[in-house]
């Protein structure tokens, strides 16, 4: 069987790899010739832990990448994951998919097998079809007679992508017809089975696939919001902490733990774009989307909160020397887009404050937006000896390591704000008689 995969980012990528590691012949497509050539020289564009590894077994053997589609020729299955972004009034920007459409109908036109197209970009209700008629009238070919096509949504997380598509939560299959259905049972059932695991296979209509993805996204987003406005609630209360009200929360089988972890909010590529499209998706359809505009609204505002909360401390925030720890969307990974703490930045920097950053991973990555508005630095040692205040913006383990710098050290930091709740609640006290002010959110210990 040859799969093609358009689109080489972390989803397109890590797929290409984990088929072509269990023996399928992968071609991948990808229009960024930089890109193509970087894989095909056994580097990843991004990090993802345990890509590298594949990349080195598979690459020039199982698996090709290629900047021509002409090599899907013969390809039984191709997986579309090319990005589809949320415009700014919420509407989706198709120029990707429509292209890689318009290419798959060129290479398909005289085919005489019957492949397959899933499309797994995230899209809105009805663009699946919508797609598979344009190939219809760009190709010749009759769509499901000759021609398969289906949209199946992605659930992986970035930093665990490769474990993601090892192990599923879900499987969802929204064909146009019964037969690309089968096919595509089949498939992922003998994919699952060389992969050692039985993630349920439900088949529903495109439309009722692409709508599965937005509430997901939507529901894991609305989790994070909720756990937010408890911890605002926490805050006001003496004695209270969100974790330890939270925990329990989650013990209810029916609520469950995940998701539930407060702090500066959800950022990164898809939960603030997806809810964006949902938004605007529901208006259009005529309804109200009060609860979507309230999840995202709270996700804004706490960025909002800490500068409020430094504003208390510290007064006006020009020429103050503030260091923001970690700029990633999330720990575990080099990327930035849609970072809350990144938006922190440049709060700060609208505020006039001196900004210092660090972070493990990003920092290549932030000084293309940051530029030199920022001083970048690489070690925790020199964020203590010249930040007057530093803020844990993203939750890597890495800041765990403060309390024992604060215990060595004679530092310059006065003002800690734990937006992450990564610090060990029974260390503050230690640090507080060193001197160092030590605010947690969702917290109101000692107050
Ligand atoms: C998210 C979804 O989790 C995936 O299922 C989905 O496939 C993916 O979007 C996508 O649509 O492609 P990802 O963007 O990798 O995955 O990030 P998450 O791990 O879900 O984290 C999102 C944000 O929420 C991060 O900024 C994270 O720090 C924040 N978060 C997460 C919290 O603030 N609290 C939590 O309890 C969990």
């Amino acid at each position: 069987m040859k799969i093609g995969i358009i689109g080489l980012g972390f989803v397109g990528l890590s797929y290409a790899v984990v088929f072509a590691s269990k023996g399928y012949n992968v071609v991948g497509v990808d229009i960024d010739v930089k890109k193509v050539s970087m894989i095909s020289n056994r580097v990843s564009p991004f990090y993802e832990d345990g890509m590298k590894e594949l990349l080195e077994t598979t690459i020039g053997k199982t698996f090709t990448a290629t900047t021509n589609y002409d090599s899907l020729r013969d390809a039984d299955l191709v997986f579309v994951t090319v990005n589809a972004p949320t415009r700014e009034d919420g509407s989706q920007d198709l120029l990707q998919l429509e292209s890689a459409i318009r290419e798959l109908a060129w290479v398909f036109c005289n085919a005489a097998h019957r492949p397959i197209i899933v499309i797994k970009t995230t899209v809105l209700p009805g663009t699946t079809r919508r797609m598979a008629k344009l190939f219809s009238e760009l190709s010749g070919k009759k769509v499901p007679e000759e021609m398969g096509f289906a949209f199946s949504p992605e659930f992986l997380r970035e930093g665990c992508a490769i474990r993601d598509v090892l192990n599923p939560s879900r499987v969802i299959i929204g064909a146009l017809d019964e037969d690309t259905a089968e096919s595509l049972t089949k498939f992922f059932r003998e994919f699952y089975i060389k992969v050692g695991s039985n993630p349920p296979i439900l088949v529903m209509s495109p439309e009722e696939a692409e709508l599965v993805k937005y509430a997901s996204n939507a529901f894991l987003a609305m989790r994070i919001s909720f756990a937010n406005s408890i911890a605002d609630v926490c805050e006001e209360i003496p004695g209270c902490d969100v974790g330890r009200v939270l925990e329990a929360v989650g013990l209810d089988p029916r609520i469950g733990k995940e998701y539930l972890k407060p702090g500066l909010g959800y950022g990164g590529s898809c939960l603030p774009k997806d809810l964006k499209a949902l938004i605007r998706f529901t208006e259009d359809l005529r309804l109200s989307p009060i609860l979507f505009k309230a999840v995202q609204r709270i996700n804004e505002d706490r960025i909002e909160k800490v500068i409020k909360i430094l504003e208390r401390e510290l007064g006006d925030l020009r020429g103050k020397k503030v260091a923001v720890l970690g700029l990633a969307f999330k720990p575990g990974t080099d990327d930035i887009r849609d970072s809350q703490a990144l938006k922190l930045v440049l709060k700060l920097l609208n505020k006039g404050a001196r900004v210092y950053v660090h972070d493990p991973m990003a920092l290549t990555n932030a000084k293309r937006i940051l530029g030199n508005r920022v001083e970048y630095l690489k070690s925790l040692d020199k964020v203590l000896e010249y930040a007057d205040i530093a803020i844990i913006a993203t939750g890597w383990d890495h800041y765990k390591q403060i309390p024992l710098l604060v215990e060595r050290k004679d530092i310059r930091t006065k003002l800690i704000i734990d937006s992450r709740r990564i610090l060990c609640l029974d260390e503050l006290s230690r640090m507080q008689n060193k001197g160092l002010k030590v605010i947690v959110l969702g917290t109101n210990l000692g107050k």
